[in-house]
């Protein structure tokens, strides 16, 4: 039986994740030891720690109060240190062979009640437990980038995730003053998933030619983003874009399927403002945005009817993968939009939209639009069912889709 209370954490990679959930754990009161394969990389982790320390005294936080986070953290380089653990959260590469070979290392050090938590983005949780010989103690914490500043973890649980890790694993995060979700686990889980729809679908849009750069991400913002699609491919960068991209059409099917534009820009080398060349221009030196980039109309042939372009159509593949997770169990619809406006500071969540644009006309403009173009306009079918049965909204307490998906 894992601990059912948690005193002493471990974070083992000091990367860019991994050293700010350390500074996520040090701040919610806790103990913490920072481990890395490279000790050049731990003490880069400790700098930027150093780093977000000074940036939040800017903000307010009393110079004392670092020194006493700060003093929580400690570096170690051995394994056997974390025998007096309670948890320890995995963050380093995202190889499947790295991570079941350092949990399998991890179990011949760490007490056998010891939680084992990955922050895995893509990685199946169920697999990466399989290689242990108690897999109910391995869940997967999944914080957001940079995971000090980021109120969203979500808490996915494996095929063998027992009742008491899941458990404590919520509160756990809740007490670091997170807003803990139960995610059951799928490719990309929740948030990422949702994202990858619209974000494609960004690129859909400008592919087709119904919109321009500035159009699509000036609507988005406008309408409830912080950022435009376009915008924040460049700052994550185009060649990670493709490769979720990729993972999301192997794992899902059709609706993800990449558009042709990103793996032009990606063999091109404009990731962004990595490169200093995506959609928007960048300054070497500041990396500051300029101009749209005038050589990508030359990638995009097609000419639409760009008054046609309607800020929804950005989001509809969203709102349509909402029920397609809520028909599958992923989380509780009250969860989803909550945890939408957490990951990515939407001013609202897909099922607030849905409903304010009203159901009936949503499935209508599936329809519409999975016979001008396919799969991955295909409706939901709890979608279909909500609609049918005349449901306004799911977020009315009486319509839960477990019992929508009974009927
Ligand atoms: N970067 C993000 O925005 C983000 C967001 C959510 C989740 N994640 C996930 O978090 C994990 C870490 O990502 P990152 O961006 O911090 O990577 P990173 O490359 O910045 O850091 C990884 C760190 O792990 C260390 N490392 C590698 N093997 C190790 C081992 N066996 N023992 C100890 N340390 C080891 C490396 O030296 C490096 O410091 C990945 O699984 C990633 O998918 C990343």
């Amino acid at each position: 039986m894992p601990r059912a209370q948690i005193e002493k954490v471990a974070i083992i990679g000091a990367g860019t994740m991994g050293s700010s959930i350390a500074l996520a754990v040090a701040k919610g009161g806790y103990p913490v030891l920072l481990k890395d394969i490279n000790q050049e990389q731990l003490q880069s982790g400790l700098g930027r720690i150093e780093k977000f320390l000074q940036s939040m005294i800017k903000k307010g936080l009393s110079p004392a109060e670092a020194e006493a986070i700060k003093n929580r953290i400690q570096p170690t380089s051995n394994f056997s240190d974390l025998a007096s653990c309670d948890l320890v959260i995995e963050a380093v590469l995202e190889k499947m062979e790295i991570k079941s070979s350092l949990f399998k290392e991890l179990e011949s050090h760490c007490r056998p009640d010891c939680l084992f938590a990955t922050n895995t983005s893509s990685l199946s949780i169920t697999e990466i437990a399989s290689h242990l010989s108690r897999p109910e103690r391995l869940i997967g914490l999944h914080f957001f980038n940079p995971a000090h500043l980021m109120k969203l973890v979500e808490v996915i649980p494996g095929l063998d995730t027992d009742e008491a890790t899941i458990k404590t694993s919520l509160e756990f995060a809740a007490k670091l003053g997170k807003l803990a979700v139960r995610v059951e686990e799928c490719a990309s889980f929740l948030v990422n998933r949702l994202l990858g729809r619209y974000m494609t679908e960004a690129l859909w849009c400008l592919e087709e030619g119904i919109a321009d750069v500035a159009q699509i991400d000036k609507a988005a913002c406008d309408y409830l983003m912080p950022i435009g699609p376009l915008a924040l491919r460049d700052m994550n960068g185009a060649d990670i874009g493709l490769a979720v991209s990729r993972f999301n059409y192997q794992e899902y099917g059709e609706r993800f399927k990449p558009a042709p534009i990103l793996e032009k820009m990606v063999e091109l080398n404009w990731l962004g403002q990595k490169t200093g060349k995506g959609f928007y221009l960048y300054d070497p030196e500041t990396k500051k945005r300029s101009d749209v980039n005038p050589e990508l109309k030359e990638l995009i042939k097609a000419e639409g009817k760009k008054d046609s372009f309607q800020v929804e159509r950005l989001f509809l593949p969203m709102i349509n993968e909402a029920f397609l997770l809520l028909q599958e169990h992923v989380c509780a619809a009250a969860d989803l939009d909550p945890a939408l406006m957490a990951g990515l500071g939407m001013r609202k969540g897909p099922l607030t939209l849905a409903q304010e644009i009203g159901l009936a006309k949503c499935l209508a403009e599936l329809e519409k639009l999975c016979q001008e173009h396919g799969e991955r306009f295909r409706p939901a079918p709890l979608l279909k069912r909500y609609v049918r049965g005349g449901r306004k909204s799911l977020l009315e307490p009486k319509s839960s889709p477990a019992a929508a998906c009974a009927n």
